[in-house]
């Protein structure tokens, strides 16, 4: 079982990433956002719940968050591990992942910072688009899709996120850094902490992950 966790700010290009390593390492790409995205747009119980502390910036109450996440890791898909998006957000759920993984005699593998200057992050994310079927990533400016406002990946239409309004942005910004630094902490301590220069091209974060897990992999070998 291969877990690696992506870690990074509103923005740092958590989920360009994660998808792309998914594919790569032929496990699934799970996101704690998208879950949630999904649960507001199906008008569930937990989409209800979340959608009142996503309008607001805020993170969601963890109780909500460890189950729905702990739930999608027994998915059948998921057996071989994952990487995991938005999750963990702050010291409770990093230790709730670790405690529900030692159960299975698993742990997470690696952990990765994707690192970007707040002053980026608020462009990047005021020219996003999402693709309203998979939550598949675009920019305006950065990666356009071929064709504008569809999904290379499935044809969907392009959507504008509720919480890349200008104020939310802003207050995610503010909410959540603190949280994010207890995380990085956590894994620094745990020792599988590394760091990726963020600023540079999607490509490029992209080799530098993978170089990442790669050497972490000859780590753990033998
Ligand atoms: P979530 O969906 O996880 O949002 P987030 O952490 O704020 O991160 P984003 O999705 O905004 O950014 P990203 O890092 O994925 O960047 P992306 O790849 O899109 O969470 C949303 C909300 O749900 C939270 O605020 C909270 O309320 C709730 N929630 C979720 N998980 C939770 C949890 N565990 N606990 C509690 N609450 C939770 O890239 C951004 C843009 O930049 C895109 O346009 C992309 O094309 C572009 N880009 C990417 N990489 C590059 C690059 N290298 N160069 C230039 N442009 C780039
Ligand atoms: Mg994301």
């Amino acid at each position: 079982m291969t877990v690696i966790v992506l870690l990074g700010a509103p923005g740092a290009g958590k989920g360009t990433q994660a998808q792309l390593l998914a594919e790569r390492l032929e496990i699934p790409h799970v996101a704690t956002g998208d879950l949630f995205r999904a649960a507001v747009r199906d008008d569930s119980p937990i989409g209800r719940e979340a959608r009142r502390f996503m309008e607001r910036g805020q993170l969601v109450p963890d109780d909500i968050t460890i189950r729905m996440l702990l739930d999608r890791l027994e998915r059948p898909d998921a057996v071989g591990g994952a990487i995991l998006d938005g999750f963990p957000r702050n010291r409770a759920q990093a230790q709730a992942l670790d405690a529900a993984l030692a159960e299975q005699e698993s742990r997470v593998d690696l952990a990765v910072n994707i690192d970007v200057p707040s002053e980026e992050l608020v462009e990047r994310m005021s020219g996003r688009w999402v693709c309203e079927a998979a939550g598949h990533v675009y920019n305006e400016s950065t990666n356009p899709p071929q064709q504008s406002g569809i999904c290379d990946i499935d044809g969907s239409p392009l959507v504008q996120r509720e919480d890349d309004k200008a104020d939310t942005v802003r207050a995610r910004l503010d909410l959540q850094l603190v949280s994010l630094r207890e995380v990085i902490a956590h894994y620094a301590k745990a020792g599988i902490l590394r760091t990726v220069d963020g600023r540079q091209s999607i490509d490029d974060v992209a080799g530098a992950i993978y170089d990442v897990v790669r050497g972490a992999n000859a780590s753990t070998a033998g």
